[in-house]
């Protein structure tokens, strides 16, 4: 019997938070990754046994010589500057690496005939909600330079999709959070701005308070309500985008949440239960930009790609969250599952 090869999948940001559980994922399901991470925020230590190749986004010989060198069958796009205040404020690095270095990628892409591309997109390519739960047909109007960094790359890409023969899948993630069930990888930020490993941080006792943004939003305990989708969950979309295009798919925009949202309040509510540790909060004031509800519409992606959310029940979430937080911290050496 021939011996099937194992197809080659470019993980571009393999080494960051969604990047790392989506090569762990598909080595699972009997792929084989390719990671092309610049360590910028990425970690080495979640990629064992799978190649690495350290090198800018940019750098175009680089680019070409992986295509040329390697039979790859698509490319995963994670390597995302993602923090909306540092958008407003530095707009040229997102601009420079969410777009101009992407558009670097889509070029080399397609000269050397690689035909399918998965993107990492954001509910941010919305802005403030005009209905909600929000579904792919809502106007765009993103509000900072983060979101419109990822809106333009989804122009870029029916543009190309229509001159080139490549075919695509944009994928907007909701609020990704969670962890690897086995506490192999997770949230690692530098920075970090992103509620619920701020709240880890202060059940864990490396941070004395988390700031609550704003108490007067017209919700029913006055704080923002989220989509809160599992990092797990987001990677099984990638994965049935993949295959997808893979069997001859054409293009697509998916959203990527639950449907159903929690406040800040809950979030925290949860998170003390889960940890057992009390959660001290700070009032602070409402964060610019902020909407008060984001809820997805993900019927879409359930019905074409028959995509369903195992692991973002809240609760799980956190449970995940939260072990990978007590493993990093060298708390514990025994990964429970
Ligand atoms: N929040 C706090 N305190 C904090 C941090 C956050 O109260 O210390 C609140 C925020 O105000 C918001 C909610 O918790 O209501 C969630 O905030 P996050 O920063 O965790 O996530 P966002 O909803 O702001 O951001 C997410 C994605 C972005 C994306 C955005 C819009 O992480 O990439 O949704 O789609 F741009």
């Amino acid at each position: 019997m021939p011996i099937e090869l194992k197809k080659t999948i470019l993980v571009v940001g393999g080494a960051g938070y969604i990047g790392s559980q989506m090569v762990l994922k598909l080595k699972e399901q009997g792929y084989q990754p390719l990671v092309l991470d610049n360590f910028s925020t990425g970690h080495r230590q979640v990629l064992n046994e799978v190649e690495v190749i350290e090198g800018e986004l940019a750098d175009r010989p680089l680019l070409d010589h992986i295509f040329s060198s390697r039979p790859i069958s698509a490319v995963m796009h994670f390597a995302s500057c993602i923090e909306v205040a540092e958008s407003v404020r530095n707009p040229a690095k997102y601009y420079q690496n969410n777009v101009a270095n992407t558009l670097c990628l889509l070029r080399a892409l397609c000269q050397w005939e690689i035909k399918h591309f998965i993107f990492s997109s954001s509910a941010a390519v919305y802005g403030q909600p005009q209905y909600t739960p929000i579904d792919e047909a809502h106007p765009l109007a993103p509000i900072n330079p983060y979101g419109r960094s990822k809106w333009m790359v989804e122009q870029m890409l029916e543009d190309f999709a229509h001159a080139e023969d490549l075919t695509y899948v944009s994928l907007r993630y909701f609020n990704a959070a969670g962890a690897d069930a086995r506490g192999r990888t997770g949230e690692m930020h530098p920075n970090e701005t992103h509620l619920i490993p701020l709240i880890l941080q202060v059940a864990s006792k490396q941070r004395q308070a988390v700031s609550v943004y704003g108490r007067d939003y017209p919700t029913l305990d006055g704080t923002c309500i989220r989509d809160y989708i599992h990092v797990d969950d987001l990677c099984s979309a990638h994965l049935l985008a993949l295959e997808a295009l893979l069997a001859g798919g054409g293009s697509k925009i998916y959203n990527l949440g639950t449907g159903s949202g929690y406040s800040v309040k809950e979030v925290i509510e949860v998170a003390q239960e889960v940890t057992g540790q009390y959660i001290k909060i700070e009032e602070a004031p409402r964060r610019p930009g902020d909407p008060a509800i984001l809820l997805a519409d993900p019927s879409l992606a359930r019905k074409e790609l028959g995509w369903q959310p195992q692991s973002s029940d809240l609760a799980k979430i956190i449970e995940d969250a939260w072990r990978f937080t007590i493993y990093q911290l060298g708390k514990t050496r025994v990964l429970p599952i």
